[in-house]
């Protein structure tokens, strides 16, 4: 999909990049991002918001792959970025994203994060309890500064995959309850503030979501609250943001809508719900993360050590593993592989892509089908772009890959690999540690 393909010499070929010689010039592991694929799918989102007729935001969930060079190209896509800490805001500024457009989420920003953030002037805090309610506040306050904010709800909704749970009372570390009468006081309190302008709700409902029923309950529930609020506090909110969760394809048993699809049907929702609340219907906002760059993204690891132990199981060992991937070991998440250098070949054998540290859990893989794997073969894994570099470690002291994006031809680095140096640059000894050795 996307610019992949594969050459005359039966090598992988992204961006117009053959991976052997990506692997050349920059080793392995490393992670591949189709530029392309990562700029229609933000087209997708803001091609089918346009079509709606109604005002929009779309924010890039940025925890899902945050560093500079991606927070500029989907700025340059006309998006909104979501942030949920420190680092994530820090990342943005540096790289010069407008902070207007720089949305604060967290069920914990910390006094600090908070302050920087005002000091940046960003666009909007998602508040999402009564404590940060009054921290804000009053950090506003003393700077003499109103800012804008969502009160996250939780909507008793719950998605996974193919079905939402409908859970009336939710137990979330997140949000204000609508059903217990929580969001109703925040709503109260939150418009009474004279340093908050409270501009809308925030619901997000879950990740890899294949089907558009559990947006649609969320949709109706926060109008069904926005109404209620209307009538009782004559609040009326300009924006409501449904979160991300838009699901992609792993593999073959995944089974995601197209992004349009997603979109129409919040649309509709929001239209058929929100109608007759206040002067006009609020401006959706939504928050893609995977769906941005997950399927975009490509690991490339070279093959080590093989283990065959008969009539059990092959283990193909590669020189990377839950380091820069943990999500097979955290949630027995599903990838599919292809021999890179051999990718027109036959599968003939069927082997466990194991990874390279001390530990059995890290597994990329159980049972691929490849051609016959050797040692100093190329492992392509797929649909890695989203939630592996941001969730990797230097578990085992492993350096992590590098963040090369291709296009027409053309590798660029992202992120550099990290050094020997990196990797002890923030060890101190203390004096009294090690000095007998003299
Ligand atoms: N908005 C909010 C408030 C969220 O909590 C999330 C994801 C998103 C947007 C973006 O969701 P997406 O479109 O990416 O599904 N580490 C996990 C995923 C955690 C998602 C957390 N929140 C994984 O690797 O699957």
């Amino acid at each position: 999909h996307g610019t992949s393909t594969i050459n005359a010499q039966g090598h992988l070929e992204i961006g117009g990049c053959d991976v052997t010689s990506l692997k050349e010039t920059f080793g392995t592991p490393l992670y591949i991002v189709d530029e392309q694929l990562v700029r229609q799918r933000c087209r997708e989102f803001i091609d089918a918001f346009k079509q709606t007729g109604l005002k929009y935001q779309v924010a890039y969930a940025s925890k899902a792959f945050c560093v500079k060079a991606m927070c500029l190209l989907v700025e340059e896509e006309g998006m909104s970025l979501d942030v949920v800490s420190d680092g994530e805001l820090y990342t943005a500024l540096q790289a010069g994203f407008p902070p207007e457009r720089i949305h604060f989420h967290g069920n914990n920003k910390t006094p600090d994060e908070i302050e920087m953030a005002i000091d940046a002037r960003i666009g909007c805090f998602v508040v999402d309890n009564l404590v940060e309610l009054h921290i804000l506040q009053a950090i506003a306050a003393g700077k003499g500064q109103k800012v804008n904010i969502l009160l996250r709800v939780t909507p008793g909704v719950e998605a996974h995959t193919h079905e939402y749970i409908s859970t009336g009372q939710t137990d979330s570390k997140f949000g204000f309850d609508i059903g217990n009468g929580s969001a109703y006081e925040a709503v109260k309190l939150a418009s009474s503030q004279s340093n908050l302008q409270l501009l809308g709700l925030h619901s997000h409902i879950g990740s890899q979501i294949f089907e558009v029923d559990g947006f649609q309950v969320a949709a109706e529930r926060v109008a069904a609250f926005a109404r209620e609020v209307h009538e009782g506090l004559n609040v009326v909110f300009s924006v409501i943001n449904l979160g991300g969760g838009f699901g992609i394809r792993y593999t073959e048993e995944d089974t995601p809508l197209q992004v349009a699809e997603y979109v129409k049907a919040i649309a509709e929702s929001v239209r058929t719900h929100f109608a007759g609340i206040g002067p006009e219907l609020p401006e959706i906002w939504i928050e893609p993360g995977r769906s941005i760059i997950g399927d975009a993204g490509t690991t490339l690891y070279t093959v080590g050590t093989t283990k065959d132990i008969p009539g059990v199981r092959k283990y193909v060992s590669v020189d990377g593993g839950m380091t820069d991937n943990p999500r097979p070991a955290l949630y027995d998440a599903k990838y599919e592989a292809l021999l890179a250098n051999r990718a027109g070949e036959p599968e003939t054998e069927t082997v466990s892509i194991a990874g390279k540290c001390c530990e059995s859990g890290d597994m990329l893989i159980w049972d691929v089908n490849l051609p016959e794997v050797n040692q100093g073969d190329l492992l392509a894994v797929a649909s890695t772009g989203a939630y592996n570099y941001s969730m990797a470690s230097n578990y085992n002291r492993i350096r992590r890959p590098g963040v090369v994006f291709v296009k027409d031809g053309e590798a660029s680095l992202v992120v550099r690999r990290e050094t020997y140096e990196d990797i002890v640059r923030n060890d101190l000894v203390p004096e009294r540690i090690g000095r007998q050795m003299v």
